[in-house]
């Protein structure tokens, strides 16, 4: 678990939101894919049929190996972008791991992770229908992947399935699903969340054998009952990692929608220092959730709470909240951790989708799609229907056998342009990032408007009966908004570069003779002053002066003269 994360394979975080506690009805499934070695881009698959070609290579997400061919559906499959499919069904996931023995793969698993994801979208039109899927090609050509917590959403249900393989035991997996009833919302980040359930509710789905594999294998007590069997305890105990690293993520989310009781109660378990005291695997939050409110609960760093780790020395002089890799270190005998958020430098891609239960299938599912850290770059929206997507985030991947243009730069990839943005606001946060917030959110809340008049504009189409011109408007749709971002954010990040170079800040202003701007600066924040007049004792201290007092550089005041020092 502990290398996974420190590792380059993926750590995630899903947000899920039914219907019933949204704002407008929808369902929301917010992912961030967290990788270092992960390349932003969308990912597109047309429909395909066996009469074309009747097999389909499967490869690992993760490592780009060939895993095996399948035989194509029988049917024709269904457009798919990024994790959405034209007839509304979105699907994400985190790696849990769970038992070492049970991630070992079966010989001859074909179907790991990733692919499981793009072919059930291929195949599936509704949740339940994906969970049967999912299950019947996991346990036809094996599971090749660790255990994994998946997030399923229709227009109508979400649902959280938690899958492990059968190690060197079996093929095929065993799992336990359960739908987030209508009001709740939920949440995982890399650990198995599903514990105790009603085995005879219509709401849970299971492998048959997810009890009697874990008697089997010698994980549970052959006398143990129905009542008793928790997957995660399990399957994927919790151990201080998993509170810390994963459900302290899920902890601040519900706390940001619950409030401060709900925080206080479970700091001890999202810290670590309480195993025993888990939190529920979904609740009902006082207040409804609005598509916008999700893209903001994507954007957290603990700010505020317990886990905050924005002003103590490891956030610099300007208040950063994040901390590079590893994610554990030492000092003397010690060893330590960083906190893990959900907004984190690592992130290759992030979405939230949004499913439309009003609107015809073509038109359900959106997928808002950032292709870097979910807190720094914009998320735009893209029709899961649509056949043609924007240049700068359309791209294959390891899963497709292809290896991504990592090791180019490029100013028309939307990757790029967006890593720039953000790593240039991690150099100076407390002042870049308001900035690019503001700005984010100024995108964003264009964009849905935007989409919005497309889907009337849509609708009316269809409802002449104008099928083809209502296609190409959808398609119109993404590829301009998301290759007009592209260009906007790189002349955004030339404004945040020409504003925030060589440690000032510089604003425009025409009245003045020498440079038609007025430059300002403040400096360090007061801690750092703090920790320096302290660890250098009289080394900078002025002869004569009372001592440093913490207060900001002069520039404040915007002083011209101070620019020449
Ligand atoms: C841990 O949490 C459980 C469940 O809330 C509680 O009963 C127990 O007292 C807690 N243990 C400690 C050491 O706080």
């Amino acid at each position: 678990m502990l290398l996974l994360i420190l590792g380059g394979t993926t750590a995630c975080t899903n947000i899920l939101v039914t219907p019933g506690a949204s704002t407008d009805h929808t369902s929301q499934l917010a992912y961030n894919a967290d990788s270092a070695s992960l390349y932003g881009s969308l990912y597109h698959y047309p429909p395909t049929s066996s009469s074309k070609s009747p097999n389909r290579d499967v490869y690992d997400w993760d490592s780009g190996e060939f895993l095996g061919r399948i035989p194509e559906s029988s049917t024709t499959t269904y457009n798919v972008v990024g994790n959405c499919n034209e007839v509304g069904l979105c699907i994400g996931e985190t790696t849990f791991g769970g038992l070492e023995d049970l991630c070992e793969t079966y010989p001859g698993s074909v179907i790991d992770y990733g692919s499981l994801i793009w072919i059930t979208l291929q195949r599936s039109a509704t949740a339940r229908e994906a969970i049967v899927t999912m299950d019947h090609l996991m346990q036809t050509y094996g599971y090749a992947s660790e255990g994994e917590s998946f997030s399923i959403a229709d227009a109508d249900e979400v649902w959280i399935n938690e899958v492990i393989g059968k190690g060197k035991h079996e093929l095929g997996s065993v799992w336990a699903a359960i739908r987030i009833p209508d009001g709740a919302v939920s949440s995982h980040a890399n650990q198995a969340r599903i514990t105790n359930f009603d085995w005879e509710s219509s709401d849970v789905m299971y492998a048959e054998d997810v009890m009697s594999f874990a008697k089997k294998i010698g994980l549970l007590d052959g006398a143990a009952g129905k009542k008793d069997f928790s997957f995660s305890d399990t399957y994927d105990p919790v151990t201080f990692e998993g509170a810390r690293f994963c459900e302290g993520r899920v902890w601040s989310f519900f706390s940001s929608v619950m409030g401060e009781d709900f925080e206080a109660q479970y700091v001890d378990y999202a810290s670590g220092k309480n195993l025993t005291n888990r939190m529920p695997l979904y609740v009902h939050p006082p207040s409804k959730i609005s598509l916008l409110d999700t893209f903001s609960h994507m954007r957290n760093h603990f700010e505020g709470s317990e886990l905050a780790f924005d002003e103590d020395v490891g956030s610099g002089a300007f208040n950063l909240p994040y901390r590079w890799r590893p994610l554990t270190w030492s000092y003397g005998d010690k060893n330590y951790v960083n906190e893990r958020a959900i907004g984190t430098q690592q992130t290759g891609w992030n979405f939230v989708a949004n499913i439309r239960g009003s609107l015809p299938k073509p038109l359900q599912a959106v997928i808002w799609f950032g292709a870097d850290d979910s807190a720094t770059t914009v998320r735009v929206p893209i029709y899961a229907a649509a056949r043609e997507l924007p240049k700068s985030f359309a791209g294959k991947g390891p899963q497709d056998g292809v290896v991504p243009p990592m090791m180019k730069f490029d100013v028309d990839s939307a990757f790029y342009v967006t890593n720039l943005v953000s790593n240039w606001a991690y150099s100076r946060w407390a002042d870049i990032y308001p900035v690019v917030l503001d700005k984010i959110v100024a995108f964003e809340e264009s964009y849905l408007n935007q989409l919005l008049e497309t889907d009337s504009k849509i609708m009316k189409l269809i409802g002449v009966g104008e099928k083809e011109e209502a296609f190409q408007v959808m398609n119109n749709f993404g590829v301009k908004l998301g290759d007009s971002f592209t260009k906007s954010w790189f002349s955004f990040f030339g404004e945040l570069f020409v504003r925030f170079r060589d440690g000032y800040d510089i604003t425009a202003n025409t009245a003045d003779p020498e440079c038609g701007c007025d430059v300002g600066g403040t400096g360090y924040n007061d801690e750092t002053y703090a920790r320096i007049a302290k660890e250098t004792g009289d080394q900078y201290l002025e002869p004569g002066s009372g001592g440093l007092t913490g207060k900001r550089w002069e520039t404040k005041n915007k002083l011209k003269l101070k620019s020449m020092f």
